[in-house]
């Protein structure tokens, strides 16, 4: 189990979820309610799944390939710490992780 928390873009609504080893990041996050969009269901297509990984917790997760990098650098407030979510499947070694999800409203001040 990963204890998954989610944070809101504004830092005021925080989630925890247990999730399965084997569970993809995304579909945690959907089923907890999380407004992740997750338009083109983990094709790498689309960038409405990006969330921001805690700093702590990135180097946990197994590199970015270069094609969620080039999805990323096209995500509205990508920061050095973002990631796809459909692109992250979560495994035992993994006991917690923290995500903020960024704001949907593409408000860029202050990112
Ligand atoms: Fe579209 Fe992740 S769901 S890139």
């Amino acid at each position: 189990m990963t204890k998954v928390t989610f944070i809101s873009a504004d830092g005021k609504k925080r989630q925890d979820v247990d999730a399965p080893a084997g569970a993809i990041l995304l579909d945690v996050a959907q089923n907890a309610g999380q407004p992740l969009e997750g338009t083109c269901e983990g094709q790498m297509a689309c960038s409405t799944c990006h969330v921001i990984v805690c700093a702590d917790d990135f180097g946990q997760l197994p590199r970015a390939t270069d094609a969620e990098e080039d999805m990323l650098d096209l995500a509205a407030a990508a920061t050095r710490t973002s990631r796809l979510s459909c692109q992250i499947v979560l495994s035992a070694a993994i006991q917690s992780l923290t995500v903020y999800i960024p704001s949907q409203s593409h408000d860029m001040r202050g990112m």
